[in-house]
């Protein structure tokens, strides 16, 4: 029997160092897992995470400093080839136009390093110390038109401590991201 069989085939879009989509990929290779991840796609060609794509051979493409109208056709047609059912952003800082969204017609998701709606775009972390947040963390929701607002389908806190500054918690943070992307994606696949 097909060992995927039943699958979701899951398209997965990068930008640069890639822990997420490493943590994405030993999900994936879990025997119980509800996904395939079929392709990556980064919008640049030296993003580090190809290389996890690569060492476990899945097909993947960096695409150089090329308008975002053009990485946005040459995507929705690799997307289309290969069947994608989902496509989970992961690290990926471009903003996706109405048009791309509209075309690929099936559901995206996106990790974001706060607590939406708090701190939407870049900058969390700081932004997060400077308010004297007790907390932060991190939030996958459904990606829409607008920025950083689509249904939230998973968040996790952690405490920021007096001594924190952004790159710790960041740390922080991203450890959790690791382990709440994989859940998300199953809660969000167990509802659909
Ligand atoms: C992660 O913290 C992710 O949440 C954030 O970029 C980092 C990528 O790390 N994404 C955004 O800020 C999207 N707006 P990674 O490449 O190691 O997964």
């Amino acid at each position: 029997m097909e060992k995927y069989l039943g699958k979701k085939k899951v398209a997965i879009f990068i930008s640069g160092r890639g822990s997420n989509l490493k943590s994405l990929i030993k999900y994936f290779k879990k025997k119980n897992s509800l996904i395939k991840i079929v392709l990556v796609i980064s919008n640049n060609p030296d993003a580090k995470g190809l290389k996890y794509a690569d060492r476990s051979k899945i097909i993947n493409y960096g695409f150089k400093s090329i308008r975002k109208s053009i990485f946005e056709n040459q995507s929705l047609k690799l997307l289309k080839k290969y069947n994608v059912d989902i496509l989970c952003l992961a690290g990926f800082m471009k903003i996706l136009s109405g048009n791309f969204i509209k075309k690929f017609s099936k559901p995206i998701l996106n990790i974001h390093p706060s607590l939406l709606p708090k701190y939407k775009g870049l900058n969390t972390h700081a932004r997060a110390i400077k308010n004297k947040d007790s907390f932060s963390g991190a939030t996958i929701h459904v990606v829409t038109q607008k920025l950083d607002s689509g249904k939230i389908i998973l968040q996790k806190k952690v405490k920021i401590l007096k001594k924190d500054n952004p790159k710790t918690l960041e740390k922080k943070v991203l450890k959790i991201e690791h382990e709440i992307y994989p859940r998300a994606i199953k809660n969000f696949l167990s509802n659909l």
